[in-house]
């Protein structure tokens, strides 16, 4: 019987290493061949429509469908996971994920810490207010209940006009919850990523919400694609970023979300 229990024992210990190995030279890609394409792990905050949500538990939207198009023509996998905002920023400092995309803005603070890959998407910060707001520009917001996101640029923005001790500016941990503060009466308005709060108002009808642009409160933003600093996927992924953008699948993935033609020249400039 002990003879048993340890030829047992020994056949699956074989086992496990069979597998280990397996898996090692499945994820090694040591001979960079296309055959065998590393899988990358790819840290988001999903919860910032239409670009990274959660549909059924699923990560999905443009930045999905991006970045897959993005690894497929660098020759990589990739698995995302929503970790969350400030999280995400941990593990590329700390190295625990590959890379991240979230709708990130590309500046020169974060530069410092992070790599970020060439712009891939326009984007400015917008003001979300009730349909019968007294709120017309970014101005009004004076005085005012201002809900954003903690440690985006719609934070950054709103404490740079009113100053940072501005006791009215509310901070969540995500978007959706700035705008559940809104809805709720918590707050006077939300900052955040122009297409985001478009898409909101145009799929929530009910909600009775409008969107004002300022142009001359918040400038244009460029999204990247964050990388710890050093990577040397940053180069492979420039470079697929360009190709992708060239060939025609970045047009196919940007029309499937927003039913319209990129304009690139703001991006490649
Ligand atoms: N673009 C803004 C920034 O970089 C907001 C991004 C928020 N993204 C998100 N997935 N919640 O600060």
């Amino acid at each position: 019987m002990k003879k048993l229990k340890l030829v047992l024992t020994m056949v699956t210990a074989a086992f496990v290493l069979l597998l280990t190995a397996c898996g090692t030279s499945e994820t090694s890609g040591e001979n960079g061949g296309k055959s065998e394409e590393k899988t990358l792990r790819v840290v988001t905050d999903a919860a910032y429509a239409p670009f990274e949500y959660l549909d059924k538990g699923e990560v999905t939207g443009f930045s999905v469908d991006f970045i897959n198009a993005v690894a497929k023509q660098a020759g990589y996998k990739v698995k995302i996971e929503n970790v969350g905002w400030d999280p995400l920023f941990v593990e590329i400092e700390g190295k625990t994920a590959d890379l991240a995309i979230s709708s990130i803005t590309i500046n020169d603070k974060r530069k410092k810490t992070y790599d970020f890959t060439v712009p891939y998407f326009l984007s400015t910060n917008k003001i979300m207010v009730p349909k019968e707001s007294p709120i017309k520009s970014a101005g009004d917001l004076k005085g005012k209940t201002v809900a954003v996101q903690n440690g985006t640029t719609g934070q950054e923005a709103v404490e740079k006009m009113f100053g940072a001790e501005n006791k009215n500016l509310k901070k969540f941990e995500n978007n959706n919850l700035a705008i559940m503060e809104l809805k709720s009466g918590g707050a006077d308005a939300v900052v955040a990523d122009n297409t985001v709060v478009e898409e909101y108002v145009k799929n929530n009808p009910k909600d009775n919400l409008v969107v004002i642009e300022d142009t001359n409160a918040f400038e244009k933003e460029f999204y990247g694609v964050l990388f710890p600093k050093g990577s040397k996927l940053r180069g492979e992924f420039d470079k697929a970023i360009k190709e992708i953008m060239e060939n025609g699948e970045y047009a196919k993935v940007y029309k499937k979300w927003f039913n319209i033609e990129p304009d690139l020249t703001d991006i490649k400039a």
